[in-house]
């Protein structure tokens, strides 16, 4: 099979990964990939999404994958569909859940979804007003995609009122801050929760835990997520079995019920307080560096989880995933989160030990390749060191080890990834 998967970052890579050791795939095609796919398959410089969908017809493509948001809430599985192509994610419709936080907190409360409690609006009074209920720390986020950057946690009323403030003008995110949710803040532990869909069916994978902050302790400025492991303990039977009947059943009932059934990963940002879990947000793809860690442990064919998926036959396949641990460190270039960076040249040591040689890889995400093969650090986050083991510990000693053996200058990493699994 010939697979086309979009995106350019670790997400990809390793996906692209676990689909190199399948042996249903002989061909993987990147768009646009980075300066480290290009071992795994062919990087196509194609962007818009009408002249990939040619490609994929032109060259064979039998499944497209989609990593990142941007394209899914563009439409590019419409468009992909009405050329008749396979291809893994949710329509454009769908896709609201992630692309408007206005459409999934209410999409949310029409189902009886356990979520924050909420306002939405475009009016500064009535925002306030709301404000004036509820206790700090307060949550304001704006409505549409900011690239993981929409969301203020206040730590007073006025806070709360200045963010709403900035959103609404537009000053702060533009366009997408034209309407804003205010919720309660939620005080407990986040898990990443994420489910294979075909519409009807769903699969849930190893509930994962991400870092979002970018220092030890959960400390310093929001990131994309600074590493992430799984599966977590901190997930019993209990919390599976009320995400299931509370969450993932009304969810794919109700996106089915209103006409838009929901293909692809679904992807719960849960926070757990007191044993409940509540829906923080919904994002209809996989979580980056989260898949990282969960392609790994996938033990079932991948091309076949995917295609089965795309096809509204999820059903006929049984998936297994290895009784096993996965943490991943993500690398960052120098002035991450803030800034870009100079590239900086990728020195990757030989590595000797045949046990972290077996059970440690690199998923590479920011990097570009020069004339001569040479690799460089070119975004914000670079690479993601990945360690397997029989238990955390012995997944993270992996991942530190890999960590140990990659430089370029103005490398930042956290040093405690999966330091709530190791407390228990
Ligand atoms: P979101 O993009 O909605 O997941 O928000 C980004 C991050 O903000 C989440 O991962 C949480 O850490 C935090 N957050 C969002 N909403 C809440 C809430 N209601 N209570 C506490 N923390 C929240
Ligand atoms: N790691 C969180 C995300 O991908 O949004």
């Amino acid at each position: 099979m010939k697979v086309l998967l979009v995106g350019s970052g670790g997400r990809e890579y390793s996906i692209g990964l676990a689909l190199k050791k399948d042996p249903k795939v002989d061909e993987i095609y990147f768009a646009p990939g980075n300066g480290a796919t290009d071992e795994l398959g062919e990087n196509i410089l194609i962007s818009d999404y009408k002249e990939l969908a040619n490609f994929a017809k032109d060259n064979g493509v039998e499944l497209t994958i989609v990593g990142p948001e941007a394209p899914l809430v563009d439409g590019i599985v419409d468009i992909f569909q009405e050329q008749g192509l396979t291809i893994f994610g949710p329509s454009a419709k769908a896709s609201q859940l992630e692309g408007s936080k206005i459409f999934m907190k209410n999409f949310l409360a029409r189902h009886n979804i356990p979520t924050a409690r909420y306002i939405e609006t475009d009016s500064f009074e009535k925002a306030s007003e709301f404000i004036d209920t509820l206790k700090a720390p307060i949550v304001v986020k704006a409505d549409g995609l900011c690239g993981g950057k929409g969301v203020i946690i206040a730590l007073s009323s006025d806070e709360a009122k200045e963010a709403v403030k900035g959103m609404l003008s537009g000053e702060a995110f533009g366009e997408a801050g034209n309407r804003v949710v205010v919720e309660e803040f939620l005080d407990g532990y986040e898990l990443s929760v994420f489910a294979i869909c075909d519409g009807k069916d769903y699969v849930v994978l190893p509930a994962a835990q991400d870092h979002k902050r970018l220092l030890n302790e959960d400390k310093g400025p929001n990131t994309g997520g600074m590493g992430a492991y799984a599966p977590t303990p901190l997930v019993d039977e209990s919390i599976y079995k009320k995400l299931d009947e509370r969450v993932i059943r009304p969810t794919l009932k109700g996106m089915q019920d209103e006409g838009m059934p929901f293909t692809g990963v679904l992807f719960m940002g849960v926070m757990v307080v007191d044993g409940e879990p509540y829906i923080l947000e919904y994002n209809v793809r996989f979580g980056d560096p989260e898949c990282e860690e969960l392609m790994p442990l996938l033990k079932s064919s991948p091309s076949e989880l995917f295609y089965k998926a795309s096809t509204s036959r999820l059903s006929e396949v049984k998936i297994e995933f290895y009784d096993r641990y996965a943490v991943g460190v993500v690398m960052a270039s120098k002035n991450y989160p803030y800034s870009s960076s100079e590239p900086a040249e990728i020195i990757i040591d030989e590595i000797y030990h045949e046990d972290l040689a077996q059970n440690s890889h690199i998923s590479f995400a920011g990097v570009s390749k020069d004339e001569d093969g040479k690799l460089y650090a070119t975004g914000g986050r670079v690479l993601v060191c990945v360690g397997v083991g029989d238990s955390i510990k012995e997944a993270r000693d992996r991942a530190y080890m890999l960590v140990g053996q990659v430089h370029f200058a103005g490398k930042q990493c956290r040093t405690d990834i999966a330091y709530q699994a190791l407390k228990v």
